[in-house]
């Protein structure tokens, strides 16, 4: 049973908002409305840097018509298994608060708690956010029963210390929030990228592809590794539209040449390889 998000915070003042009617308002007077698609804006102009943050349009497009064929799912599995372990060793008649942080157009997020109301029915709140309106606008297109907002994980607009779990996937931690917004025992799982992810692609943009590891790993203060669950395969045989597709989901497209892009129409990769790592985090 999916039960609504009621932790909120006033992303201005951090004060705990009630909603009332439509609305969430905070004891400062601070209004936030829900936008009748079914999500909330709670990021102020003053968190902003842009008019417009985080992915645009063409990669929220972009990103769904990619995950939508399934070719990520070992990736959703994985994430939804931390969340199925932790689930398992906590009593079976509490409630779980789970928040995607940097959720894009909810793939995840929907995929991760439609498969979790299969392994057993929970009284499970989720929280998908995202500092690009467009990618909350496809999510609450995905599920109109989930809590979907805009919002910065530079400011989390959520109480402390009541989430079970934060799920940063290809996004942009910020550990002081999630030290923050998790309870004690509780977890972050962040996927990341490894230094052979999607090379033929990046063959296609770049003229030298640097293939290195990231920086040596640094567990974030008020945490423990738990374990890394390296994801790696590859895909066979997909077709140009899928390329495309996974191209321009990246930041990489944009800093192709209009040179590069023809090339690679003319002749895309036809298999791609995936190398991924997702680390689970517990909160002390
Ligand atoms: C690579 S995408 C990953 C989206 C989604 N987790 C997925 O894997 O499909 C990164 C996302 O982070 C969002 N983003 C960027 N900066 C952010 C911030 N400060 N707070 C929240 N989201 C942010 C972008 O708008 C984008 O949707």
């Amino acid at each position: 049973m999916i039960t609504p998000f009621d932790s909120w915070a006033c992303p201005l003042d951090a004060l705990p908002m009630k909603r009332i009617g439509n609305s969430l308002i905070c004891p400062n007077n601070h209004v936030y409305d829900y936008a009748r698609a079914g999500y909330i804006h709670l990021l102020p102009v003053q968190l902003k840097k842009s008019h417009a943050p985080g992915d645009n349009k063409e990669m929220v497009q972009a990103r769904r018509t990619f995950l939508n064929t399934g070719m990520y799912t070992p990736i959703l599995n994985t994430a939804t298994q931390v969340a199925k372990t932790y689930i398992a060793k906590h009593p079976m008649n509490r409630r779980f608060v789970f928040i995607d942080a940097g959720c894009g157009e909810g793939y995840y997020t929907v995929g991760l708690i439609e498969r979790l109301q299969m392994f057993v029915d929970k009284n499970i709140s989720v929280l998908g956010f995202d500092i690009s309106r467009e990618a909350i606008m496809a999510a609450a297109k995905r599920n109109k029963k989930f809590d979907w907002a805009v919002a910065t994980n530079k400011k989390i607009p959520v109480i402390g210390s009541g989430a079970d779990g934060v799920f940063s996937l290809f996004g942009f931690p910020v550990w002081s929030e999630f030290e923050r917004v998790v309870k004690k025992g509780g977890f972050v799982a962040v996927a990341d990228t490894g230094k052979n992810h999607l090379i033929e692609l990046r063959r296609c943009v770049y003229k030298h592809v640097i293939v290195k590891e990231a920086d040596t790993h640094i567990t974030p203060s008020g945490f423990m590794l738990m374990k890394e669950v390296p994801v790696r395969y590859q895909l066979s045989e997909i077709s140009f539209e899928i390329a495309d597709a996974l191209l321009k989901m990246t930041p990489h497209y944009y800093r192709m040449t209009a040179e590069k892009y023809d090339s690679f129409r003319a002749n895309p990769p036809r298999a791609v390889t995936i190398d991924t790592i997702l680390r689970l985090y517990k909160r002390l």
